[in-house]
Formats: structure tokens, sequence, C-alpha cells
């Protein structure tokens, strides 16, 4: 009689409420899921036959992935809100108080709402795979969980453990659950139906003892039950949220709400509520939500290919050929292999075949050890990854990745020889940085089956994935491309054949101007300071430093005729590589390494000769130094949505946010200049090139925008109002 429930009632009266909301991959507490829910809740009230309520789920995929976030981006009050979360947060002091003991049984994904539910009953179990993740996320939305997350978690595994939580967003495995004391028993998955039965039995039979109780250490106590130790804890919390909470104000939201918990004179669930509500309508939620659904838009096969999305699937990639097992190459078998493909590596001789399966095994252990797979888990893996230098194994293979040296001769003679010995129909695919996919579809026989898939370092790492399409690329090549980096766990967004693709010549502008800014005195280490501040994950010259400066000056030269004045960094770069200093990889770059660890900068500043004539900005927000490196992204954002070298606005905010931390709370590029606002982007570029030079040129379309008062995302998300300008 429910939609998103089923319930039985066994022998013994227990009842199981088995969730499976219909239409959707993963549940959802969508708005008739919580109202069934509501409904069950009001006939359980009145049942005292029931000795045990079991919520679990009906799906394989998980048991609950949170609150629908379609419904939280609708809300458009505070009031709203207020009201969104009194139905949530009274939904589960009731399931509290239920006359009789409940239970929730856990697998795969219980995250936000999810976990708000399980924190309302008596005991949780989960089970011990990898695709268990249990946790909080609504940080990551600029948000706090808002139906009493903030209050249950901290009393079930104290407060250190639920402020990373909660403050990172960060979720956890089965057994690390058990060990904090947030589930009572992690499960092996082989023995799973007959230990939840048992643990059912456990629970009719002796309802104290089958609680978990983890031996809490005095240091706990000290810091969960004492004023002191609490004090201490939260001053820790705040002192390390102090440089985001500005641009993350969930962040202090959440320190607030948490401790209000611990206070005899407020209603922590009240100040959870009051906190939520003012999150919601703050640029930074709004920036974070959009990227959320421009994630979920970038993974869905028909916003990239509309035609074929569905024909696709009748013919998915299930076997993948790597041609080098280099740094690339080793990154992505791994991670192919991790999700159930099976994997051919070519190499070029015996010695690099065996340096590859080192390489390739030292990722698998390392991955092992960071997932806590058992010793048959990551035997696995590696079975589905063979080695050799020859390539008959390839031929079966419905896609083949080249990941050699970046050479434009030898991806060419790689892909000769390929084209003769993959099957027909096989995808043949180019991981370059940066040299053309048209000019290596000129020496196959099947340009349609060829394209770009370009992977970011580390591959495990990095989320997104270029899908590169070649002027003969077809749908169906990039459907099914898009579908396979979907299943390798990752965020595909389709660029054109041009160089750079999007994300390296987004971001080159920005490095090369730190290498600019340097050459003219400015300081390395209050640069990338600087740019921290802004949001930047890490500042421009580290990143150097980490990519590589020999990496850099290859990025650097192929960009030379699409940007304008590299010249001046292809040079400094060129003196830097000459000297032996390629960044972190050779112990000096930028700044000096030991032992990989960053030390000081290897270059003094000479601060004196420093250009300090920058005045006559209009506001903006951005400081002086933080202006001239990032608004050559925006520049180049804007020139690349001009060549439309990716279709839709979004995706390349969403591509420069998930490519290089472009600050999330921004939005991306495209959204920071409707944000500060075209005309005065404009203004400031004038006056930048005016003082810099014609690096700093504005785009055309920019001209455009700003006189007809047009921007990237109007009222329509999907509906740029700036026209194309084909170049
Ligand atoms: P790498 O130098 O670590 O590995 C290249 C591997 O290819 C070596 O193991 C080499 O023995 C092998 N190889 C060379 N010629 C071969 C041939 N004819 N047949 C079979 N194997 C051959 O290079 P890396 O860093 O893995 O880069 C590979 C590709 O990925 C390049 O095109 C590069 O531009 C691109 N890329 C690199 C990124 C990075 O940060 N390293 C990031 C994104 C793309």
């Amino acid at each position: 009689m429910y939609k998103c429930f089923d319930i039985s009632v066994d022998s013994r009266n227990v009842a199981t409420i088995t969730i499976d909301v219909p239409k959707r991959p993963l549940n959802v507490l969508d708005r008739c899921a919580m109202e069934e829910l509501h409904a069950i809740v009001s006939d359980l009230e009145s049942r005292d036959t029931v000795r045990l309520v079991v919520f679990r789920s009906g799906k394989e995929s998980g048991f609950l992935a949170g609150a629908d976030v379609s419904a939280i981006a609708d809300i458009d009050s505070p009031d709203q809100a207020t009201d969104l979360l009194i139905q949530g947060q009274d939904l589960f002091a009731r399931i509290e108080r239920l006359p009789m003991p409940t239970l929730a049984v856990i697998h795969g994904p219980c995250l936000g709402g999810g976990l708000e539910w399980s924190l309302a009953c008596t005991y949780r179990i989960a089970r011990d795979n990898s695709s268990t993740q249990i946790g909080l996320p609504e940080i990551k939305l600029g948000l706090i969980p808002g139906w009493g997350g903030t209050q249950r978690l901290p009393r079930l595994v104290g407060l250190p453990e639920s402020l990373t939580m909660i403050l990172q967003g960060k979720h956890r495995s089965a057994k690390d659950a058990a060990r904090i004391g947030l589930v009572d028993r992690s499960i092996d998955p082989s023995m799973w139906e007959t230990e939840v039965d048992a643990f059912i039995q456990d629970i009719l039979d002796h309802p104290e003892s089958a609680r978990s109780r983890p031996r809490q250490s005095w240091r706990h106590w000290l810091m969960n039950s004492t004023r002191i130790g609490r004090g201490l804890v939260f001053r820790q919390a705040r002192k390390k949220i102090r440089n985001k909470s500005k641009q993350y104000p969930a962040l202090s939201s959440a320190i607030r709400a948490i401790a209000s918990g611990y206070s005899s004179r407020v209603d922590g669930f009240a100040v959870e509520r009051i906190e939520f509500a003012k999150l919601i309508s703050t640029p930074t939620c709004r920036r974070l939500l959009e990227l959320f659904f421009a994630r979920e838009r970038a993974r869905n096969v028909k916003t990239w290919s509309p035609e074929t999305g569905v024909a696709m699937h009748d013919d998915p990639i299930r076997k993948i050929g790597v041609i080098g097992g280099g740094a690339m190459g080793a990154g992505i078998a791994q991670l192919s292999a991790l999700r159930g493909f099976d994997v051919a590596i070519k190499e070029i001789d015996e010695r690099s075949a065996m340096m590859a399966k080192e390489r390739i095994d030292g990722l698998i252990d390392e991955l092992s050890a960071r997932k806590r797979f058992s010793a048959q888990q990551r035997d696995e893996i590696r079975g589905r990854i063979f080695v050799s230098t020859d390539q008959s194994r390839f031929a079966d293979a419905d896609l083949i990745i080249e990941a050699v040296v970046e050479r434009e001769d030898v991806k060419c003679a790689v892909f000769t020889e390929m084209d003769h010995t993959v099957k027909d129909g096989a995808i043949l695919a180019t991981n370059t940085s940066s040299l053309s996919v048209d000019r290596m579809a000129e020496v196959v026989k099947r340009p349609a089956e060829m394209a770009g898939l370009h992977f970011f370092n580390p591959v495990h790492r990095m989320e997104l994935v270029e899908v590169v399409r070649g002027r003969k690329t077809s749908d169906a090549t990039v459907a099914k491309l898009v579908s396979l980096v979907r299943a390798l766990g990752k965020t595909p967004v389709v660029t054109s054949d041009s160089p750079g693709f999007l994300v390296n010549r987004v971001l080159f502008p920005y490095l090369g101007e730190a290498v600019v800014m340097i050459r003219e005195g400015y300081d390395v280490s209050i640069i990338d300071r600087e740019l921290k501040k802004f949001g930047m994950p890490m500042g421009p010259c580290e990143l150097l430093d980490q990519v590589g400066l020999d990496v850099a000056l290859h990025v650097a030269k192929s960009l030379a005729k699409t940007l304008v004045d590299v010249e001046p960094v292809v040079q400094q770069l060129t003196k830097m590589v000459d000297d032996g200093r390629l960044g972190v990889k050779s112990g000096e770059g930028f700044y000096h390494y030991i032992g990989g660890k960053r030390t000081e900068p290897s270059i003094v500043s000479d601060s004196t000769s420093a250009v300090c004539n920058f005045e006559d900005f209009v506001t903006d927000g951005l400081t002086n130094i933080q202006r001239r490196l990032v608004y050559p992204m925006l520049s180049e954002a804007i020139r690349c949505y001009e060549e439309r070298v990716v279709e839709h606005p979004w995706a390349i905010d969403l591509a420069m946010v998930l490519g290089t931390g472009f600050a999330p709370h921004q939005g991306g590029p495209l959204h920071m200049v409707d944000a500060i606002g075209h005309p005065r982007v404009l203004q400031n570029l004038c006056r930048l090139r005016s003082i810099c030079g014609n690096r700093f040129a504005p785009p055309k379309s920019l001209f455009a925008s700003s006189d007809r008062g047009r921007t990237f995302f109007g009222a329509d998300q999907e509906q740029s109002q700036i026209d194309p300008v084909r170049t």
C-alpha cells in the first residue's frame, strides 16, 4: 500500500520496513518517502505487539543517499527551510521515542538524512564492503545537517570525531564506524544475511549487550565529559576553520549547532534549524548546489550525446587496452581494474614492462591499505591486469587508451599499429594533454572511433576526465566514453580538440602570470598565500612545482600559438628546467624540497623592483595580486565559451573546479564573471592591459555582454545569453 516502503512482520514479531523509492537508482528521502515514513511511524506508535523494528533498503545500491537535493535547492525562504527541518526532526524524534527498539541495517551509502535517520535508531549495523559509506556530507553543499545530525552524532561518537565528520563531510567505512561506536557491528559481506539475523536475535534475547560499547580512553572522557576538555576541542576546531569561515559560513554554523547541544540553556535542535535556515540563501550554498547539479548533468550521457545515449548500453566497454604503463597508464589501469574492467597493458620492452608492473602493484597496495581491502580483494584487482610487451591481447579489447610519451610521431606510430590490431568498432583514445586528436585521427582508418580521453594526475584522486571530441569523432564514440568515465567513478566534460583542451588552456594564463610576476620581483610565498586566501587549494608556484616545470614548459610551448605573450614564460621555465629545477621531483623548483616536503622559496624576491602601480580598479572583492592572477583565468574561460571549446558554461565552471580546485565557493570562473558583473570585469581587464600588456586584452564577447547586460547564467542555468563567436 505504500509506494516507497514494504512492511513485513515475522513470527518473532519483528517488523521489517524496507525502503525502495521507485524510479531512483539510490534511495533518497523525497517528499513521498517522508510522508509515508510519517504514516508508518504513526502506525508503529500504537503497535505494542511488535518487539523490534528493522529499517533496511530494498535496493542493492545502498541504504539511503540522503535528502532530495532538488527539494533543498527549491527552498526559497528561511521559513520554508524551517518547515522542512521541523518535519524531519520531528519524524526522527518520534522514531527515537518508539515504544520498541529500532535497528538500521546499513549497506552502501548511508549519508546525510540516511545517517540522521539511523542515528535516531537504537542500534545500527553495517556491511563491511568498499561501497559502504556512512557520513554527513552536507558541508559540501554549504549546509549543515538539519535533521538532528549535529545533535545526535556527537553524543554517539564524541566531539572530536563528530566535528571531523561534520566539518569535513567525510564518510566512514563500516569497520571505522564500528571502531568509533557509530555502528554496533561491522559485518563481513559473505555472512551478511546470517549475521543480520543473528544480531536481530541478539537484540531480542539480550537487548542491552547487543549494543557495542567501544572502550573509551581517559582522553575521550576529558574531551567529551568535561567543560574544559570540550572548550579546548571547540577552540581547536574554530582555529582550524578560521581562514575559511568567511567563504564557507557553514563551518561556523556547524560548530555553533554542535556546541549548543552541550548547553542546558538552549535547544540544540532549534539552533540547528536556525543555522541551516541562515545558510540556505548564502551565495556559497547556492554555488555549491549548482556545482552539485552540474556534476549530475555532466555524468548524464544525454547531456553530451542526446541521440545515442540509449543505444550505447547495448554494446558497453568491457575490456580495456592501455599502451604505456608510466605514471598515467599505470593509474588508468589500476582504476579500471578496481572498477571491474579487464585490462591489458603493452609496454615498449621487457624492462619497462617490469617497471610498469611494479608501479601498478605499488598503486594497488596503496589503494588496498587506504580502503582496507582484504588480501583476496587486492589479488582480485591485480588479477584483472596483464602487463606484457606484446599486443595480441588487444585483439578483443573494446577500447585502447594510449598513454605513451608526449610526442606526436610516437603516438601516431602507436595508432597506426593499433588500427590494424584491434577489432572493428573498438575505440582508440589518446591521453595526450597537449597534442591534436585530429592529427592523430589522420593516421587511422576509423576517425569516427578516435577521441581524446584526458585523465589528470594522479588518476585515482582527480575526479575530472576531459573527453575530447575530434572533428570526425562520432556521437556514439563520445557517448561510450562518457559512460565509461562514469563507470570509472569520474566526471566527464566533453571538449573540442583545441590546444590545451579546456582545463590546461584556462589554467595556464594563471600559472604563466605567476611566473611573470616572479620575474618582476614578486615574492613566491606571498603570491601563493594570496591565492590560497582567494580559495585555491594551493598557490600557483606550489602547483607548478607539483606538476613539474618540465611538464609546464611543454604545455606552455603547446599553447604559444593560442595564447598571447607566452614567450617570457617559456624563457623563464626553460632556464629553470636547464638548471635542473623541475619542482618537487628534483627537490627544487620555486621552493626547496627535502624528502618531498616543501621548505623555503628558492627564488629570493627583489620586492623593490616589483611594479606596484596597481590603482584605479573597480571593486571586485579581490586584492591586486589576486586580480592579476585570477582575471587571466576568467578571460580565458570566456574565450573558451566564445569558441565553444565546451558547449555549456556550467560545464566550464565544473571542469575548472574539479580539474584545478578553482575556488568552489565562487562556483567557477564564469559564475564569478556574472557575480562581479561583466562591465566591471571589462573595466578591470582594460586597466590591467594598460599596465601589464596585451595578454590582458578582454575577450570579444565581454564587450557585447557588458553592453547588452547579458550574463552566462541568466534565469535558466542551461541557457546562456551569450552568443558564440566563431573564430
Ligand atoms: P611516462 O613517461 O611516465 O610514461 C610513458 C610510458 O610509455 C613509459 O613507461 C614508456 O616506456 C611507455 N612507452 C613509450 N613508448 C611506447 C610504445 N611505443 N609502446 C608502449 N609503451 C611505450 O608518461 P606519463 O606521464 O604517464 O604520460 C603519458 C601521457 O599522458 C602523455 O601523453 C602525457 O602528456 C599525458 N598526460 C600526462 C599527465 C601527467 O601529469 N604526467 C597528465 C595528463 C596527461
